[in-house]
């Protein structure tokens, strides 16, 4: 069933509690309002359900693998039962490994880290820089970006086709796009993958928050994602996946907990025995709060339904384009067209505006929180804007006069927690600044736009 088509036969549900949701800020025109949080892909407020079970826990926290007494005990077993339910909540096959890092950055380092000698590395030029950019030290390919999600499936393998070896390789994906918010073929990639002999690993970094990830289904090699972005903002992420590289590689981290071992040598060297499990790459002591953290969101999302949530979020998406579409100077970035299927991450330009001086004012004058800038992923947003975005240019005139391409975008961004009064006071102010301009003056400082005064 497609995106689209479940949120039409189900029924919108409420939003999830999350903090923050109470939340005033003042304008610069004067009173205050609630918060609207539109910058979920950076990070998402933190489900109520998250926060209360971490409270819950607090009392009893205490050490990891380390202690005899009973909380370090019962710490343990939280954290041990947190692996199990990010696991589950991944679907990943049986003998996958699943450790636990401090974001989905870490986690793509980690798997760099740990690949086979002369490894190639595929990689389309449209990534978020997390993964685009720890495969320095590999033999790395970087694909053009494609315009169709068919054509991304011919590029790759394209490129696995004309591979100079028959040597280890590895392609690294996105499921959905922090700029476009679009959906990438994953299976048919992981399948193209597999069919030349090369792994997969899919950064759900804006998947997982919005989808329900299943690394059998996709029949992914690997899967990384970060708590913060998944409603559990307590620094922990994910690398789930294959277990045969990860165990034949160097920990990722030398220290206590990924050694079994330590002795001293004659020659009065140290020989260490370093763990097969999870513990090899996770020496110290681990975040058990942002495990813990994780596995609650990951009950919570589940147990709220993902055709209910991904129903309300396309609900949230239609308003979104629908309004955007009524304002003919907004043209929303896209790389695989209109109609794709797509999670609720949107970016676009205004004609005649600078993105910046744009974003500030939604903030000041409206208490809406979004982006703007080009969002860790600079070639993708080059080509979608079609210009050089290393100049920011200044606020206070506009950087692009009218019929000119922007250097830099807006994204509004939103997710489980989202009330349809937050899309509606967006596209409001967008409309009302679009027609009336800013009733504030801004002036540039350090790079971006603030209030004058
Ligand atoms: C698609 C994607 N991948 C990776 C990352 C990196 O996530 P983190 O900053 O949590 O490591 C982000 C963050 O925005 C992202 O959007």
């Amino acid at each position: 069933m497609s995106v689209s088509t479940v949120a039409s036969v189900q029924t919108v549900c409420a939003p999830l509690a999350v903090l923050g949701r109470d939340v005033t800020v003042p304008l610069v025109t004067g009173g205050e309002v609630t918060y609207a949080a539109l910058d979920y892909a950076a990070s998402a407020p933190a489900l109520q359900r998250v926060w209360d079970d971490v409270a819950a826990y607090a009392p009893y926290y205490g050490s990891v693998h380390r202690g005899a007494g009973y909380l370090s005990q019962l710490s343990t077993d939280l954290f041990e039962n947190a692996r199990r339910t990010v696991t589950e909540f991944l679907d990943c096959r049986d003998d996958d490994q699943l450790i636990f890092t401090r974001s989905t950055t870490d986690s793509l380092n980690l798997l760099a880290a740990a690949l086979p000698a002369d490894c190639q590395v595929f990689v389309f030029e449209t990534e978020h820089h997390a993964s685009l950019l720890p495969w320095q030290d590999a033999q790395v390919s970087y694909l053009d970006a494609p315009r169709t999600p068919g054509q991304a499936v011919e590029t790759l393998e394209k490129a696995l086709a004309g591979r100079d070896s028959h040597g280890p390789a590895l392609v690294c994906v996105t499921g959905a796009s922090n700029v476009t918010g679009e959906l990438w073929p994953v299976r048919e990639l992981a399948a193209a993958a597999h069919s030349y002999g090369a792994r997969i690993v899919l950064d759900a970094a804006q998947l997982a928050p919005h989808h329900p990830v299943s690394v059998r289904e996709l029949d992914v090699d690997w899967v990384a994602f970060s708590g913060h972005k998944l409603y559990a903002p307590f620094g922990s992420g994910v690398l789930a996946g294959r277990a045969d590289w990860l165990r034949a590689a160097d920990p990722y981290l030398a220290g206590g907990g990924a050694s079994r071992k330590v002795t001293r040598r004659e020659d009065g060297g140290v020989d260490v025995e370093w763990h097969d499990s999870a513990a090899r790459h996770e020496a110290g002591s681990p975040n058990v709060i942002g495990a813990y953290s994780i596995a609650s969101a990951c009950k919570a999302l589940t147990e709220a339904g993902f055709d209910s949530l991904v129903a309300r979020e396309q609900h949230l998406i239609e308003k979104v384009r629908e309004g955007l579409a009524g304002v003919p100077e907004v043209r929303v970035l896209s790389l695989f067209g209109d109609d794709a299927p797509r999670v609720g991450v949107l970016s676009f330009v205004v004609e005649g505006w600078n993105s910046s001086h744009f974003a500030a004012a939604l903030s000041a004058e409206y208490g809406i929180g979004v982006r703007d800038g080009l969002f860790c992923a600079h070639p993708l947003v080059r080509t979608l804007l079609g210009s050089d975005p290393q100049s920011q240019g200044e606020c206070g005139a506009p950087e692009a006069a009218p019929g000119e391409k922007s250097l830099n975008a807006i994204r509004v961004s939103f997710g489980a927690g989202t009330p349809d009064e937050h899309v509606e006071r967006f596209v409001k102010a967008v409309k009302e600044l679009v027609a009336d301009g800013a009733k504030w003056t801004y002036r540039t400082e350090d790079g971006r736009c603030v209030p004058a005064v």
